[in-house]
């Protein structure tokens, strides 16, 4: 049973006391989505249009600041999200992301969590959204990709979702040149992104981390 916590920032995050894990870092949810996917990954990229796909959507969180962004900066996003097991809508709108972000927040928010699921859905003029339900562990992917937001639960807690497995498949959808930025930087990860045709470099982490990954693939 999912419970919503406040994290320092003021932002929700979800804690899973089975895995004894939370969704995002208690130093600050929205802070370390906006520092390590939207700063160091969407800001980065240059494609435009560009295609993003996130490993875990979770919350939605990441979806919803690059759909903010994407409308920000004008650019056409086409988002691919892959997740194995929904978050109830009875926890989601709960989550204060929208009320944080102010503006249509409330209204790209709800459209991004009542979206139909397994097909592309347009959010707002620039941002076009499909979550698909899949297990990454037991299923291929497929599509073309500049940029990997890679927010899986952290490497301790799930360590086949951290593998070279999952790295294969993940640089066999990523162009060359396409980015992967994750908020773990443990010495096992980037081994394996480098095994797989990654080139990892280390950037400051999010608050209450020291460093993150981005890597590019070659
Ligand atoms: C760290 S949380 C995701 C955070 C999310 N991006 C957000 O902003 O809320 C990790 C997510 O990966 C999902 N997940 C775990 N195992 C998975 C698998 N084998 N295939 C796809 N998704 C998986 C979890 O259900 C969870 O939603």
């Amino acid at each position: 049973m999912e419970i919503l916590i406040i994290t320092a920032d003021g932002s929700h995050t979800v804690y899973v006391p089975e895995l004894k894990e939370h969704y995002h870092s208690v130093n600050g949810a929205l802070t370390e989505s906006d520092h390590v996917f939207i700063k160091n990954g969407f800001d980065y990229c240059k494609a435009d249009p560009v295609n993003i796909l996130e490993i875990g959507f979770g919350t939605g969180l990441n979806a919803f600041l690059t759909a903010l962004k994407s409308s920000e900066c004008r650019k056409t996003v086409n988002y691919t999200s892959v997740e194995k097991h929904p978050l109830p809508f009875s926890l989601i709108k709960e989550l204060n992301y929208p009320s944080l972000a102010g503006g249509n927040g409330q209204e790209i928010f709800d459209a991004i969590h009542l979206a139909r699921w397994n097909t592309f859905c347009s959010i707002n003029d620039f941002f076009n959204l499909k979550k698909i339900s899949l297990d990454l562990v037991s299923s291929p992917l497929t599509g073309s990709y500049e940029i990997i937001y890679f927010d899986a639960f952290g490497p301790d807690k799930q360590p086949g979702m951290w593998s070279r497995e999952i790295f294969e498949k993940i640089a066999s959808v990523t162009v060359k040149g396409g980015i992967l930025v994750t908020y773990s930087a443990k010495g096992e990860v980037k081994r394996n992104l480098r095994a797989c045709g990654f080139e990892v470099s280390l950037l400051p982490g999010a608050p209450g981390k020291r460093h993150m990954i981005r890597a590019v693939k070659i």
